[in-house]
């Protein structure tokens, strides 16, 4: 399969190497200058805080036209407008594995619906400068990466997908429910976000007693606002435990690891929570407005 991996921050650069090391046929889009970097020293890459950096000569451009058997986009949610338009003429299935709650509606009604797909990474990292530092893999962090059909069904496509994702040794499920997972994550990351956001970081969050706990009121409340039920199910379990669970569960989560990524605090990150909030936003509107009906 020819692959394109569209944007080349954080999860674009470790799908894009592992993927290229796995022997699959990669190219990664990239702009300004990540993409005089890409050109220059290869993607730079290292395990963690202190792991030693490698350099990956995964072939890089800046133009994303030719012919591919598959798009994959990890670009933040406010990005993924001007990247589908960029789609728009050319031909190969699209997987958008990006924080959305908008449905596959927006996405087919500009690259065409039998075009998409849908799905979620769950590696993680950050950008260190030019380096990216991946998560190191544990066994609580090792979560398969959901991806679906919007109708559910399990195509021959979707097989071919898995198979090239393990053939890279990361974890993939089929999930059928794609589109209730994505907002499932949606309504748990938006509140969490926000609230790591205004406190300046996970550890700050964890240190103020008051905000956290709003943020776990606030997240209860977006959950139980879900037109659908929660996917995975035991997220529906985060709307009926209560805070004073929460709160010591959070805190634990907040110090840990596992939180790295929360650290980042860009212009990008909060315009990509802000979109996403506005996608919840609509979605809970748009419910209400139906059983009106
Ligand atoms: N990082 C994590 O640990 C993590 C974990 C789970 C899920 N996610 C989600 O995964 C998605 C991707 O996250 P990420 O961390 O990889 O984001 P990121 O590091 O900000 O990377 C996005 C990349 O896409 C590039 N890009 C955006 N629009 C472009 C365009 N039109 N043409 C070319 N390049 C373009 C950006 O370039 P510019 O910098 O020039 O804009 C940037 O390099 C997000 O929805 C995020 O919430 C992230």
């Amino acid at each position: 399969m020819k692959i394109l991996v569209y944007g080349a921050g954080v999860l674009g650069s470790i799908h894009a190497v592992r993927l290229y090391e796995a022997g699959v046929d990669v190219t990664v889009v990239a702009r300004a200058s990540r993409l005089a970097s890409i050109r220059e020293n290869g993607v730079l890459i290292a395990e963690g805080d202190h792991g030693a950096t490698r350099s990956v000569a995964v072939p890089v451009t800046d133009n994303p036209s030719g012919h591919w058997d598959l798009i994959l986009v990890f670009v933040r949610t406010h990005q993924v407008d001007a990247v589908l338009h960029s789609l728009a003429g050319q031909r190969g299935d699209v997987l958008l594995l990006v924080n959305w709650a908008a449905g596959p509606a927006p996405l087919g009604n500009v690259v065409g619906h039998n075009r998409v797909l849908l799905g979620f990474p769950t590696q993680g990292g950050v950008m260190d400068g030019d380096v990216v530092r991946y998560r190191p893999e544990t066994r609580l962090t090792r979560l398969a990466m959901p991806i679906g059909e919007p109708d559910g069904r399990t195509t021959q496509r979707l097989e071919r997908i898995v198979e090239m994702f393990r053939s890279a040794n990361f974890a993939v499920a089929i999930e059928p429910r794609m589109d209730a997972w994505l907002r499932t994550h949606a309504a748990f990351e938006v509140p969490l976000g926000l609230a790591v956001h205004a406190a300046g970081g996970p550890e700050a969050l964890a240190q103020d007693r008051p905000r956290l706990r709003s943020m776990v009121h606030e997240l209860k409340r977006s959950l139980a606002a879900m037109p659908n039920a929660t996917v995975p199910r035991p997220f529906g379990i985060l709307s009926v435990l209560p805070a004073a669970i929460l709160v010591p569960v959070f805190r634990l989560f907040l110090r840990s690891s596992a939180a790295g990524p929360l650290r980042t605090d860009s212009a990008a990150v909060s315009e990509e929570l802000e979109c996403l909030a506005e996608q919840l936003r609509s979605s809970v509107l748009a419910h209400s407005a139906r059983l009106e009906r």
